[in-house]
């Protein structure tokens, strides 16, 4: 089965651990966490002080986003504050010995290490990192903003990636604009984790909709 991991992006900050305590009661696997720095995205959200609050109140699978410049230099915090996985976008990289760099460090601290991608960016342009990392998030809108349409070209890239799960062993996680109709599409092409900020906190229902990916 799939799993399910709401973005707190779309949550009440106000009202953070209520929002948790519901997406957690209403069966969310994962806490998908957008930390966005106003430089490789447009947007800003929040970093790694507000992941160590959440992390003293949840016990779910805290998956960190990282869509920021920079991302060696700030990794660290990130997993003192108690992520569980770390995902970076390869489009914020400088070389392929970052890269490198950045999946080690995280490996050597015992965290699970994600490549993402963004629209525009192919498959072929990380296949040669598929055997050193744990998840390839693949981003199904321009990253920055929660509840943009989903763009339909990423279910190509969760089948090519099915395929290479073949060879390698790592998750396939979607992120953008997911709803029951475009997780389904997900679902059919191979997904493994799906991301949804606005279709769940925004939904009148929250069981109702977490059951309505898987
Ligand atoms: C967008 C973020 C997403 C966002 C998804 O850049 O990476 O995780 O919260 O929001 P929805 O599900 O509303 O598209
Ligand atoms: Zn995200």
């Amino acid at each position: 089965m799939v799993k399910v991991a709401p973005s707190v992006l779309s949550a009440n900050f106000a009202e953070l651990k209520k929002d948790l305590d519901s997406i957690k009661e209403s069966g969310a696997d994962w806490i998908h966490y957008d930390v966005m720095d106003g430089h490789f995205v447009p947007n800003i959200s929040f970093g790694y002080s507000i992941l160590n609050d959440i992390s003293q109140v949840t016990d779910l699978y805290l998956d960190v986003h990282l869509m920021i410049s920079h991302p060696i230099q700030y990794v660290e915090q990130f997993i003192k504050a108690h992520a569980s996985s770390i995902t970076f976008h390869v489009e914020a990289m400088e070389s392929e010995e970052q890269i490198r760099e950045l999946i080690q460090i995280v490996h050597s601290q015992g965290i699970d290490v994600g490549i993402s991608i963004k629209p525009q960016t192919s498959v072929q342009d990380i296949e040669k990192y598929l055997e050193d990392v744990d998840l390839v998030l693949v981003m199904s809108v321009e990253p920055g903003f929660g509840g943009q349409p989903f763009q339909k070209e990423a279910v190509d890239k969760i089948q090519q990636l099915s395929q290479l799960k073949e060879k390698y062993d790592f998750l396939i996680e979607v992120d953008g604009g997911i709803n029951a109709q475009t997780g389904l599409l997900c679902r059919d092409a191979g997904v493994d984790v799906l991301v949804a900020g606005s279709y769940i906190f925004h939904a009148e229902d929250r069981k109702k909709a977490i059951d309505s990916l898987k």
